[in-house]
């Protein structure tokens, strides 16, 4: 019989702030993933969309990092330039920089980085339809990666496609891997997509609202499933949601982006309890759970901006009630004073910082 996770997780014995303490205590920890100054446009009709405007974002060895924001805010060309993945023709990176596991990323040739995507890093998409082939059983797809990666025969191949697809608290393996993946279901098919995605032992697993095509109590087996298999692997995991809940529940640390930019990053406890950007507090205050008995669910005011013409000013300013003179000019994301210094807001007028005591809390 299957263990659940809880008890797998306080089998394992391990945690990734424990494997990033060790990591950082020998003086060796280079970040998984580091992203520098990013700006990344698409050109179309008449000028051009400016997805990422400037975004800086850093995964360390065995964290659980998120990414949240409304749709839109550029969570996942974020997470597409780091595995370079968008069409080339398609784009235009017109700043910054992106480091795996140290090495750039964009001087690396295509050979290089077919390589590292599934080894350094492998991705999860929220549709796991759109990454597998409709037309190969499981087990065909499954064991095709891991022996292009690993050099296996076909039989040891089988075998660990299968303990993989156990991993992920699969029960029947055989079946799956005679299966299509139209003849699973979608809970199912995203636990092949995470077991396809660990085959390679990569560093990072970028997951792009891997559960949110499922239901609740589907998205929080996965979901915990992922952590767990994250932290016993030493994996790091970059998390994108729109979900504040899945953030609270699942990340050591958070970016929350808005219109191309992060506007507010620190470790998810800190960010969630005291919220000191407008923007966060919005969309902590859009929670279902903060809301009163039989009252509407808070939203933010207005729209996100038409990003062939991002604001001059503060990304925020359109919608922001503290808006003012100064926010015509577009804030730094800095630590504030007093505060950690993993913390980091772009705003003028950032909000008060929480009581100490409330500010050591974790919402976790
Ligand atoms: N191929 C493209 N051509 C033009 N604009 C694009 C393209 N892909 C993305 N964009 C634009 O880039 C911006 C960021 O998009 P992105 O897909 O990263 O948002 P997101 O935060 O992932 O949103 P969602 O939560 O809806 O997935 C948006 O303004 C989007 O319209
Ligand atoms: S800089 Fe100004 S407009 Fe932007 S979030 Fe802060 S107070 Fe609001
Ligand atoms: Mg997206």
């Amino acid at each position: 019989m299957s263990a659940d996770p809880a008890s797998l997780q306080a089998r394992a014995g391990r945690s990734a702030p424990g494997l990033l303490a060790g990591a950082l205590d020998s003086g060796v920890a280079e970040p998984v993933l580091e992203i520098r100054d990013l700006s990344l446009e698409f050109p179309v009709f008449g000028g051009a969309v400016c997805a990422l405007g400037g975004v800086s974002l850093r995964v360390m060895p065995g964290e659980i990092v998120g990414v949240v924001g409304e749709s839109g805010s550029g969570k996942s060309v974020t997470a597409m330039a780091a595995l370079r993945l968008l069409p080339p023709g398609g784009h235009r990176i017109t700043g910054g920089s992106l480091r795996l596991c140290g090495e750039d990323v964009l001087a690396a040739s295509e050979a290089r980085m077919r390589e590292w995507r599934g080894r350094r890093a492998a991705m999860i998409f929220q549709e796991p339809m759109t990454a597998l082939n409709p037309t190969r059983r499981i087990g065909d797809q499954l064991t095709g990666v891991l022996r292009a990666h690993h050099r296996l025969g076909r039989r040891e191949a089988l075998e660990r496609a299968e303990a993989l697809l156990r991993d992920m608290m699969i029960p029947d393996p055989d079946r799956v891997l005679r299966a299509y993946p139209f003849e699973l279901s979608g809970g199912m098919r995203q636990r092949v997509m995470a077991a396809m995605a660990f085959s390679c032992d990569p560093a990072l697993l970028i997951a792009d609202e891997p559960t949110t095509a499922l239901d609740v109590t589907v998205q929080r087996q996965v979901l915990q499933l992922l952590r767990f298999r994250a932290r016993e692997r030493g994996a790091a995991i970059l998390f994108i949601t729109h979900d504040m809940a899945v953030v609270s529940q699942f990340c050591d640390r958070v970016y929350v982006m808005y219109a191309g930019t992060v506007v507010e990053q620190g470790p998810t406890g800190q960010v969630l309890n005291a919220p000191r950007h407008p923007y966060t507090r919005g969309l902590l205050d859009g929670l279902p759970e903060r809301a009163a008995p039989g009252s509407d669910l808070a939203s933010i005011p207005g729209r996100v901006p038409d990003m062939r013409r991002p604001p001059q000013g503060c990304v925020f300013s359109d919608r922001c009630a503290f808006a003012d003179d100064m926010c015509w000019r577009r804030p730094a994301l800095e630590p504030l004073p007093g505060d950690d210094l993993q913390r980091r807001v772009a705003c003028w007028h950032p909000l008060p910082p929480a009581p100490a005591a409330q500010a050591l809390g974790d919402v976790q």
